[in-house]
């Protein structure tokens, strides 16, 4: 008899979404530091930041943003539109950022790249928008999204 899918058999790829309480309490520290310690043990890992606000998105790199420390800390070279999906120009929580640019978030843009990470990487580590409970669209909260199949911690 066939097993029953599971969410490991549906996403092999094993993967952390860093999430915390807000802003500004270490996430992206924590998961740039992970993905150099996977690295250094030679790994390869792909990193990820779904949703990330108060960044220029016209802007093709991910220069002086944490998608961008989190690539240059695991040493990965994915494109900046697979490595974060969704780029917001305000410095708010993603639903309001986009609200301000009259713009509706879709996540299965957001889900492709994550799975294509994963079909590309041995591990792959998502940093989570803002804190917990930072709302995406209404009625999608940050963990529901870009860490699916991802453990949280
Ligand atoms: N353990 C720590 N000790 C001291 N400073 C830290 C520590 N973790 C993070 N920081 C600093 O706190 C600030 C916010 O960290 P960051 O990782 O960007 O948070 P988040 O991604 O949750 O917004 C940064 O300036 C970072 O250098
Ligand atoms: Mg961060």
């Amino acid at each position: 008899m066939l097993p029953h899918p599971t969410p490991h058999t549906l996403h092999p790829t094993p993967g952390l979404f860093i999430t915390g309480t807000g802003t500004g309490v270490g996430k992206t520290i924590v998961t740039g530091a992970l993905a150099a310690i996977l690295r250094q043990r030679g790994v390869d890992v792909g990193v990820m930041k779904p949703f990330e606000t108060g960044v220029a998105p016209g802007n093709a790199s991910l220069e002086g943003s944490d998608a961008g420390f989190l690539q240059r800390m695991a040493g990965t070279a994915d494109e900046p539109e697979i490595v974060c999906p969704v780029r917001l120009a305000a410095p708010a929580a993603p639903l309001v950022a986009a609200a301000l640019e009259g713009r509706e978030i879709h996540l299965s843009p957001v889900l492709d790249a994550f799975r294509e990470l994963c079909r590309r990487h041995e591990f792959v580590l998502v940093e989570g928008a803002g804190g917990l409970a930072v709302p995406i669209r209404v009625q999608t909260l940050s963990p529901e999204s870009g860490g699916r199949g991802a453990r949280a911690i």
